[in-house]
């Protein structure tokens, strides 16, 4: 068998004072593993579970360990063989998963007994969690690469058809009188294809932002101007909060994608508070000495710049959250998103080598922390 190995032990219920009397516990029941194998103490009520051969130490906690407890106590009443996995919290903070199988057996007394075995599943647990974690990475990467491809296509081909229009949208407006209905027709025309072209544009930068050029730039101007853009038309309710420390904060990266990340988190933040509210943001240096694992994407150890778009308006649910980044979600309505903006972001901090935490709750606002290799 792969994994550490199971240890074996045989259990008795009865305690140093003899615990069960009839169908009750008194105030405890032991598993005694044998001299090398240590002893696995099920108190009645108190979830403490002691495992010392296994190196878990004494597991106390709320929650943790109770089901363990509770599944040995009825084993031990209705003399049934129990197979169960329980996270337990260790005394220096840490949490074991353990997975622990008993056959009951009657001793010659007739009290209940168990030869059972004890496994720490922690490690596995953890690969396979991570494992799909990555799977869940790599089919939104492969689904990210085929819409864009798809997506850069089909704008590269809608722009010629734009172009049309705006060339005889133009000549119409040229041509009729100031004040004519057939004017005003003529710049509903050039207004409709304007939208069609912004559109088209932030498709071309989401199937680029798969390919961008890197240089070393400063985000901290970047992201001071593109506040500067965004106070200019910022809703009177709304304010706008930012901090950025006065050194150089240089990354590997493209100013004008730069540029889109900041625009598409604030104006998403600044959509989700029609009510008003507080927009942060927040700019500095971050350095990890270990790899560090964030909602979206895990961070290699070294130094990063964080980049902290914070609203304090009305947040997502689990169900959402989870759909974010994908091309063309969108819970806005038709004409008011393209659900392109995150998808915009995420292509271009994951291309880079970067990656993004997202805390959100309904109506407790959201955090967007953006990190960018430096
Ligand atoms: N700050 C935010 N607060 C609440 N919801 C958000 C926020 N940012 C993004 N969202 C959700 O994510 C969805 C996708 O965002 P995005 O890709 O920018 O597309 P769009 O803004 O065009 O809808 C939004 O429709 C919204 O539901
Ligand atoms: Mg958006």
């Amino acid at each position: 068998m792969s994994g550490p190995p199971w240890k074996r032990c045989v259990g008795s219920s009865r305690s140093a004072s003899g615990a069960l009397t009839g169908n009750r516990y008194s105030n405890s029941t032991e598993l005694s593993c044998g001299p090398e194998s240590g002893v696995l103490s099920v108190a009645s009520l108190v979830p403490v579970i002691l495992l010392p051969v296994f190196r878990l130490g004494a597991a106390k906690g709320r929650g943790h360990g109770r089901l363990v407890q509770e599944v040995i106590a009825r084993a031990s009443r209705e003399m049934t063989n129990f197979d169960v996995e329980n996270r337990l919290l260790m005394e220096d903070g840490t949490v074991k998963t353990v997975h622990l199988i008993g056959h009951a057996m009657q001793s010659s007394s007739g009290e209940p007994e168990f030869v059972g075995a004890v496994m720490d599943v922690t490690e596995q647990k953890w690969a396979l969690a991570e494992r799909a974690r990555l799977e869940q990475r790599l089919r939104q990467a492969e689904k990210m690469e085929a819409v864009g491809r798809l997506a850069g296509g089909i704008a590269h081909d809608f722009n010629n058809v734009l172009a049309g229009v705006f060339a005889y949208g133009e000549m119409v407006l040229d041509e009729a009188p100031e004040g004519s209905p057939l004017r005003r027709y003529a710049q509903n025309v050039l207004t409709a294809a304007s939208r069609g072209r912004e559109l088209v544009e932030q498709i071309l930068a989401f199937s680029r932002s798969q390919r961008g050029k890197r240089a070393p730039v400063d985000v901290a101007p970047v992201v001071a101007e593109t506040l500067e853009l965004i106070r200019g038309s910022l809703p009177a309710n709304i304010r706008l909060e930012s901090n950025a420390p006065d050194l150089p904060l240089v990354v590997l990266g493209d100013a004008t994608q730069l540029h889109q990340i900041v625009m598409n988190l604030c104006s998403n933040a600044i959509q989700a508070m029609r009510t008003g509210g507080t927009l942060r943001v927040t700019l500095e240096a971050a350095e990890f000495p270990g790899e560090q694992a964030l909602s979206h994407g895990t961070l290699d150890p070294g130094r990063y710049v964080r980049l902290i778009v914070a609203d304090s308006g009305c947040g997502m649910d689990e169900a959402t959250i989870v759909r974010i980044f994908e091309p063309f979600f969108t819970t806005k309505e038709i004409g008011q998103g393209t659900g392109l903006g995150l998808s915009l972001v995420y292509a271009i901090i994951t291309d880079s080598g970067g990656a993004i935490d997202v805390k959100s709750a309904p109506q407790q606002g959201s955090t967007f922390t953006i990190y960018l290799r430096g």
